[in-house]
């Protein structure tokens, strides 16, 4: 358990690598999110990855503060472990631009302390 967390840490850590100085990182073109919900379903993510890319067993939380769109791209395109890739021929990017908007459209989760079954 310990070392797979490990090799998802340094996964995440990898995908994250950010453009070079300098170089402003290439914004998403852009999408729709409720496009990109029907296209999230329709190619699998949330069969990994939840229907709100919440996560799970099977892959990482992907919402709701996505990884930035090149990052995004590039793991989703080449992927490290195992999960499949997703070529371009597969889902466009233009598809992927309308998941990337739906990611980005989740709401954050509730503060713990305004729930009030967790409250002592
Ligand atoms: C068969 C399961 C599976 C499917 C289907 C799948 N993924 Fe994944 N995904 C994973 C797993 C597992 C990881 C964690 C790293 C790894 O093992 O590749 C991951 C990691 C990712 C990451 C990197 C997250 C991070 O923080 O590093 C992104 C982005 C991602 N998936 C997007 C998608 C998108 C978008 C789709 C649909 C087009 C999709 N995935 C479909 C299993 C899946």
């Amino acid at each position: 358990m310990l070392i797979a967390a490990l090799v998802l840490a340094g996964t995440v850590a990898g995908a994250q690598t950010q453009a070079p100085a300098g170089q402003a990182a290439p914004a998403a073109p852009p999408g729709n999110a409720e496009t990109g919900k029907k296209l999230f379903v329709a190619n699998g993510c949330y069969q990994c990855h939840g229907y709100e890319g919440q996560g799970g067993s099977a892959g990482a939380r992907l919402a709701p503060r996505p990884l930035p769109w090149a990052a995004l791209s590039r793991y989703v395109r080449r992927p490290a472990n195992q999960m499949p890739p997703y070529t371009e021929k597969v889902l466009p990017d233009a598809d992927l631009a309308h998941i990337y908007a739906y990611l980005q459209s989740r709401p954050a989760a509730a503060a713990p302390a305004s729930i009030p079954l967790l409250q002592p």
